[in-house]
């Protein structure tokens, strides 16, 4: 069924150079943009969308990293949307991400990954909402 998932272009992708090409591959692997913008995670923000990791060892390097410049957060809806982005953005560790994945090309390591895709239709609504009004929802 279409449906729909979020991503975003983290700090490292940004500061790159890599919107344009990140958002070519997401568009002719299928995806339509239904959101878009450029933001800047504050400390809360960051800690409140990563409060699932909370517990781990990286999860102050997380929030840092996350926080340290814009990004882009963006919707995205597409047939088997949530499934099929993370096979396009590949593995967390670049070092394991498969040839074609958008970390494969563009992620420098496994906490500097490039880009951000929701691991369940549930967590991509309350991530997409997190970012964008209704009327912001095309
Ligand atoms: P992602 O899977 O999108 O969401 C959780 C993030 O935590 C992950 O990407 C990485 O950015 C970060 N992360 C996961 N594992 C590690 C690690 N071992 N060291 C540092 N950061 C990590």
């Amino acid at each position: 069924a279409t449906n729909r998932t979020f991503t975003m272009i983290k700090p490292d992708g940004v500061e790159n150079g890599h919107i344009g090409n990140i958002l070519a591959m997401i568009t002719t692997a299928g995806f339509k943009i239904v959101s878009l913008k450029l933001t800047q995670l504050t400390i809360a923000d960051a800690q409140a969308f990563y409060a699932v990791h909370a517990a781990r060892p990286f999860y102050g390097e997380l929030v840092e990293f996350m926080t340290r410049g814009p990004i882009v957060a963006a919707i995205l809806e597409k047939d088997n949307a949530v499934e099929d982005f993370r096979t396009l953005i590949g593995a967390t560790n670049p070092a394991e991400a498969a040839e074609g994945t958008i970390r494969k090309a563009y992620a420098t390591s496994i906490g500097e990954n490039a880009v951000h895709g929701s691991d369940s239709d549930e967590n991509a609504a309350i991530e997409g909402a997190f970012h964008f009004a209704g009327r912001e929802q095309f």
